[in-house]
């Protein structure tokens, strides 16, 4: 990164969301734990998330989403001087998933690095990219949130695989010549919550061994109803502080995308910010939890779907693991119709992540995910010999 200009105001001038083509529905999950898509759909409001494959990775998600919101922005790729990725589910420990998309969307100038704070770590990263464009470092930012969840997620727990699914979204914040637009940003740490979500083993405080393996601690755990209970404290007060910082009334507010966590906490958010749920954007119900990507996937189908137009006064909203929260509250600029171009711009099979040489990964799909997405749903079986000791039905004659 060369870029050094004077101090500028920001605009959010691109995005773009990537979501793999496998579904999970709760059907599925009924059958790798004892639960049932009427409590998951009461409890959650989800009722499918989406799961990437086996050639997939946080990086190549990242990517795909990441192109799409240059191309939206009307950009090349070397146009972009900083890329900072959002994720708790990174391909390697080193390097960088940041390194890793630097490369496959072709950018050759740009400083990379990963941004970590969990769910929140989209808003995070936008945050880190508005201070990097103000104070006159950078001039065009991609911010990247993606996840790879169902490979971490535990399938004899049933409070946390059902909550969790994969997808990549991602915004490019471009410095502007425009007089500034009102923006209020809000970041917080509850180091109180440290342990209510959190992956305990394969960092420096147990790396990973055969005894952390026999042990299951590379999943990750939560205390839900803790975390249930800081979300829906915080995420209205973090939202507030952002409105107020832009200087607006919480009843101008024209489109809330929050964290898509559990349909009730939104509710709750709702609730404390006295704003009518048709406020919120909300899409929980097809993805689940997307951690860091879940706040910009919302976001480019927002857009896309029509729901935000020039002028529109929008408020991001996040909490996640740490316990972390922020928001982010901005006057939409951008020109809406370009969503779709920049989506049709980028083939997911035209974005490749370059593999080391030399080496082989173990199959990265956990078994109780590969079985059930390998059988049949009950629904689509072969009911042509169903009675058992019957003698099988007679082909049936076609016209
Ligand atoms: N199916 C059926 N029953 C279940 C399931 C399931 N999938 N999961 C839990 N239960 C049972 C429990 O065992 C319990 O049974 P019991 O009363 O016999 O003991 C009962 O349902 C109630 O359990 P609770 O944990 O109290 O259920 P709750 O209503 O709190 O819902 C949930 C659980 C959905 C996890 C909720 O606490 C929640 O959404 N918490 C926040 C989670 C979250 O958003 N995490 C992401 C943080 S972001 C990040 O950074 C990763």
């Amino acid at each position: 990164m060369t870029a050094v200009v004077s101090p500028r105001s920001v605009r959010l001038t691109g995005w773009g969301r990537y979501a793999p083509a496998q579904v999970l529905t709760n059907a599925d999950l009924e059958r790798i734990v004892d639960t049932s898509d009427e409590w998951i759909v009461s409890r959650t409001g989800i009722r499918e998330r989406r799961v990437a494959a086996a050639h997939e990775t946080s990086a190549s998600m990242g990517a795909i989403a990441g192109l799409r919101a240059i191309r939206t922005a009307g950009l090349e790729p070397d146009e972009i001087d900083l890329i900072l990725v959002a994720t708790l589910t990174p391909d390697y420990w080193m390097p960088s998933t940041a390194a890793l998309v630097k490369e496959a969307i072709g950018n050759t100038r740009a400083a990379a690095f990963d941004v970590a704070a969990a769910c929140s770590g989209f808003v995070y990263g936008y945050a880190t990219a508005s201070a990097y464009i103000g104070s006159g470092l950078a001039r065009n930012v991609l911010v990247v949130g993606t996840e790879l969840l169902t490979r971490f997620l535990d399938y004899g727990d049933r409070s946390t695989s059902i909550l969790f699914g994969d997808g990549a979204g991602a915004v490019v914040l471009s410095a502007s010549d425009e007089a500034s637009s009102p923006t209020g940003i809000e970041l917080t740490t509850d180091p109180q919550g440290a342990y209510m979500i959190w992956l305990p083993a394969g960092g420096s405080r147990s790396p990973a061994s055969a005894d952390t393996v026999a042990r299951n601690q590379h999943k990750i755990r939560m205390e839900g109803r803790e975390t249930y209970r800081f979300a829906t404290r915080t995420l209205a007060s973090t939202g507030l502080a952002a409105v107020e910082k832009a200087g607006w009334a919480q009843a101008d507010v024209d489109l809330i995308i929050p964290h898509q966590a559990n349909i009730r906490i939104i509710e709750a958010v709702a609730k404390g910010l006295d704003l009518p749920l048709d406020r919120f954007f909300i899409n929980v119900d097809r993805y689940g939890n997307t951690s860091a990507a879940s706040v910009p996937i919302a976001l480019a189908e927002a857009v896309n779907e029509g729901r935000v137009k020039p002028g529109d006064k929008l408020v991001f909203i996040a909490f996640g693991a740490g316990f972390t929260s922020g928001a982010v509250a901005l006057e939409w600029t951008a020109d809406p119709s370009r969503g779709p171009i920049g989506e049709a711009a980028v083939r997911p099979e035209d974005v490749a992540i370059r593999q080391p040489v030399d080496w082989d990964s173990a199959d990265p799909i956990p078994p109780a995910l590969a079985e059930v997405l390998a059988r049949p749903a009950p629904g689509r079986m072969d009911v042509s010999d169903v009675a058992p000791g019957d003698p099988p039905h007679a082909p049936r004659q076609v016209g």
